[in-house]
């Protein structure tokens, strides 16, 4: 059970070092300016405004806010387009604007906390602090906890999940070797998804689906569902009886490869992110189809998802020298996430269960001979996200 610290930081989005001001935050004046509220902080320099609507919009009186599901209760279209404040108090030690509106005499309440966080984060959930790795940068001690930690309480499965997050993966040991134990862990951390391969999956090699993973022969890096409109989240491996050679699985940072590609090309950059690449699976009574950019940006241009299947790239055709650039571009991405020097290698064990991001990490497997059975599980990302939240605002009220 040894956390890896051996991956460097390569490139972080927007993240959270002046959080802890917010919850200490303490308004000092506040006065109407130019039609806007604007408010001075005791405990920071600066000042902050906001406007009258959305003020009353976002008040936090009972009368505005439920006070338990935090669901809106104002009828945002009464509120006048010119509202305007009667009266500004700052009460309670500086921890909360009183505003009097002038229309109807009501009164909202603002907590500073509330103000300051929209204040220095617009309402924008602050990005996770992402470790981008590469075979070097990563080393041999890969992200791992107990079963027996993650299963038997919450800061064991926030030590595990926040691994997850910043790396991509994690591994679990110690877990029992069977289908029921595996899918205990999946549900630990959220719903299991259903998808044409069912929930809980427990394979081995088996023709009787179209799809490569389920034959013997090496898989190149790749994540799933690029057929998928909201492609799998996260997927859960636990190798349960491996008698045989081979069959090592393979894993690549895809946030990793992309930073190198933004790095050195910035030119196929901008069509990986870009182009639309579609992908169909095609069987089984089903014809799935979605379009994903092999790099997707949020629009800080901080990654959002990679998407990457080539075995399952639907036909599409741009204007010839667009054509031609979208190709150049995946080749320089095929020939880095197939570069040994981006790729951890390893062999999933019995008893070693692998979760990792399939919106960022890239999995593969080696070619193997004889006998292997594999279960698994995906998971949707908004749930191991929600779960992720919920897991750290108990922590920070225990
Ligand atoms: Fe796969």
């Amino acid at each position: 059970m040894a956390e890896s610290t051996a991956a460097t930081p390569v490139a972080t989005p927007v993240h959270d070092e002046t959080a802890t001001l917010e919850t200490g935050a303490l308004l000092n004046t506040a006065n109407l300016v130019d039609g806007e509220v604007e408010v001075t902080w005791k405990n920071q320099p600066g000042t902050s405004r906001f406007s009258p609507f959305w003020l009353r919009d976002h008040c936090h009186a009972k009368h505005s806010l439920h006070p338990d599901t935090l669901q809106r209760q104002v009828d945002t279209f009464s509120i006048p387009l010119d509202i305007a404040p009667a009266r500004l108090d700052i009460v309670d030690g500086g921890r909360m604007l009183h505003v009097v509106w002038k229309h109807d005499g009501v009164r909202s309440e603002f907590p500073a906390t509330f103000l300051r966080h929209i204040a220095r984060t617009e309402g924008r959930e602050v990005a996770p602090r992402l470790r981008l790795w590469d075979r070097a940068s990563m080393g041999d001690a890969f992200p791992s906890v107990a079963y027996e930690e993650i299963m038997s309480g919450n800061v064991g499965l926030l030590r595990w999940l926040t691994m997850i997050e910043q790396y991509g993966f994690a591994l679990a040991s110690g877990v029992p070797v069977s289908l029921e134990a595996t899918e205990k862990l999946a549900r630990r951390v959220a719903h299991v998804r259903e998808t044409i391969f069912g929930g809980m999956w427990d394979f081995t090699a088996n023709l009787a689906f179209k799809d490569t993973a389920y034959t013997p022969v090496a898989i190149g890096p790749h994540t799933d569902g690029t057929y998928s409109l909201d492609s799998p989240g996260f997927q859960m491996f636990h190798c349960l009886q491996f008698d045989g050679e081979g069959g090592e699985s393979t894993l690549v940072d895809g946030f990793r490869v992309a930073e190198e590609i933004r790095r050195t090309d910035p030119i196929s950059f901008e069509v990986l992110t870009q182009v639309k690449v579609p992908a169909q699976y095609l069987g089984d009574g089903v014809h799935l189809r979605a379009a994903h950019p092999i790099i997707a940006l949020d629009h800080n241009g901080d990654y959002r998802q990679v998407a990457y299947n080539n075995y399952d790239r639907a036909p599409f055709r741009l204007p010839t020298p667009r054509m031609n650039a979208f190709y150049k571009a995946l080749k320089s991405w095929d020939g880095l996430v197939n570069d040994p020097a981006y790729e951890i290698c390893f062999r999933l064990a019995p008893g070693t269960a692998l979760l990792f991001d399939n919106w960022r990490t890239l999995h593969g497997r080696r070619a193997y001979r004889g006998f292997r059975r594999l279960c698994g599980a995906y998971l949707n990302k908004e749930d191991f996200e929600s779960k992720l939240r919920v897991l750290r605002s108990s922590d920070k009220s225990a």
